[in-house]
């Protein structure tokens, strides 16, 4: 299972000051020294973590997997058409959010978001949707042509107890279903150290896509091995499963 490391907010600390300082690229190029299988940027319309240049250098440095989280807008679609990261998931975006709330709304948004996957698929780029646990948005994203889907791991993980296992359960049959119907399946948000393994104990998921947990971990012990710690407690939840001791 892939370990693709969100650097959004080594740049949130940079922006603070507005000045050089940390630098998104140096992070992701240590990220890779920890074992990150890929390095992803959600360049937002207002700018407020990473930078245009940032994703410029990135495609320049990372030779693992880049992707580029952004919203489905002409801008955006325009910059990747020109910078050809090695995946763009498209995700729904607020002025006003923390960060993405919820997965995409594809039913009112299918238009728009079916015109950015073609536009995205003559460039060659592939194209991941960040969707609900939800199985019409899954068969809504296998309609509109899209590779991948990322599945919102947010619910389950701001949930507890009894709720949290509801959730957990709403994931398991989105991947099953979303991988049913030929579609490519990785999860993220929310993820950290202690909620992350049931997650990565869920057959046929190809990648986990995680940021706060491990950039959070990262201004403590480095983030070297932070990411490093994070693929162990990844692996130990794959191998569990290879044994079949647990495997859902
Ligand atoms: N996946 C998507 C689509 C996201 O928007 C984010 C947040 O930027 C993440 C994964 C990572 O979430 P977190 O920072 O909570 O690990």
């Amino acid at each position: 299972m892939i370990l693709g490391v969100n650097v959004d907010h080594i740049a949130t600390v940079r922006q603070s000051r507005k000045g050089i300082d940390p630098d998104p690229v140096m992070a992701a190029t240590l990220a890779i020294l920890g074992g990150a299988d890929g390095i992803t940027v959600h360049l937002r319309e207002d700018r407020r973590h990473i930078q245009d240049r940032d994703l410029k250098m990135l495609k320049d440095f990372v030779p693992v997997e880049l992707n580029m989280e952004m919203a489905a807008t002409k801008e955006m679609i325009s910059i990747a058409k020109k910078i050809k990261p090695d995946m763009v998931t498209l995700v729904p975006e607020k002025r006003q959010e923390l960060t993405t709330e919820g997965g995409l709304d594809i039913k009112s948004q299918k238009k728009n978001i079916s015109e950015a996957v073609k536009k995205l698929h003559v460039s060659g780029i592939p194209v991941s949707l960040f969707i609900n646990p939800d199985f019409k948005d899954i068969s809504l994203s296998k309609n509109i042509g899209s590779d991948m889907v990322e599945i919102h791991t947010g619910m389950y993980a701001d949930a507890k107890g009894k709720r949290q296992e509801e959730e957990f359960i709403r994931i398991i049959n989105a991947v099953k279903s979303a991988i049913n119907i030929g579609l490519t399946v990785n999860a993220g948000h929310g993820l950290n150290y202690f909620n992350v393994s049931k997650i990565a104990s869920i057959k046929g998921l190809r990648g986990l896509y995680i940021g706060h947990s491990i950039i959070s971990r990262a201004v403590l012990v480095g983030i070297e091995r932070a990411v490093r710690e994070m693929k162990e407690v990844i692996g130990r939840a794959s191998l569990h499963k290879q044994l079949n001791c647990g495997g859902i």
